[in-house]
């Protein structure tokens, strides 16, 4: 497969390249193409410093030649550019594509780290997104109790379940499968896009989990 990340130049999308390689071509996206193949150039060189077994190119692009060209496309940018990245490069995505969503509404307060769609009424993630989406079964939310400094290590062993929602069968299994392919990732259904913001509040309860407790990079296991 042909696995596209937008905002790929960002920490997740760095730890995603590194996991999915062995078996995909990735192609990193960015605002800057140039951006894109910079970091491109790097995560190849992580890889083949950590001799991992790529079987897949990973390639720079700007994000509409990832929109365009990707079988799966993930969207690893922020909750608050959901709107103009979404707006310019969704329309333009194969009918086939699956796009998974591990974007957090995460806001920092006074309090803590809460989710902005709890404190100021606005949509979740998923819901945003799928706004956009043609085919509105191919979106799939996932990845959202995941550090980048997890997956981004890929000599350690992530032993740490993933809660996937979504509306289409056959995208959500495409997505447990990539799941399965990061050792010791477990895909946890939780049920339709609607409730991807249970998933989506997951994050801020572990980012302050972590912070008053003096953990290190939490994650989520139901035993
Ligand atoms: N970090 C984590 O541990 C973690 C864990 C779980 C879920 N998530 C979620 O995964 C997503 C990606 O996380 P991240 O930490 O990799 O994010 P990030 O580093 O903050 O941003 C990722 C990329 O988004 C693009 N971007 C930044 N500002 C933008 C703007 N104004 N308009 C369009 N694109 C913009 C940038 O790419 P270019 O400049 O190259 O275009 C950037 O490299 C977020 O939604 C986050 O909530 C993160």
């Amino acid at each position: 497969m042909k696995i596209g990340i937008i905002g790929g130049t960002g920490g997740m999308g760095k730890g995603f390249a590194l996991r999915w390689c062995a078996n995909h071509d990735i192609l990193i996206g960015s605002r800057d193409a140039q951006k894109a193949r910079e970091a491109a150039l790097e995560y190849i060189s992580s890889a083949e410093s950590e001799h991992l077994p790529a079987k897949g190119k990973i390639t720079g692009v700007d994000n509409l030649s990832a929109a365009k060209d990707s079988d799966v496309l993930v969207l690893s940018i922020p909750y608050e550019n959901i709107d103009s990245i979404c707006s310019q490069l969704l329309p333009y995505v194969k009918e086939s594509c699956i796009v998974i969503c591990p974007i957090v509404p995460l806001t920092k307060t006074s309090a803590g780290f809460e989710l902005i769609s709890f404190r100021e009424g606005k949509p979740s993630a998923f819901e945003l997104v799928q706004k956009y989406m043609k085919i509105k079964t191919n979106l799939v939310s996932a990845f959202h109790t995941i550090s980048e400094k997890k997956l981004i290590d890929t000599k350690l062993v992530l032993d740490s379940d993933i809660f996937v929602c979504g509306d289409g069968e056959k995208p959500m299994e495409t997505v447990n499968g990539l799941i399965r392919e990061i050792k010791n990732l477990r895909p946890i259904q939780l049920g339709p896009g609607s409730l991807s913001y249970l998933a989506e509040s997951a994050t801020p309860i572990l980012i302050n989990a972590m912070i008053r407790n003096k953990m290190k990079n939490p994650g989520i296991k139901i035993i």
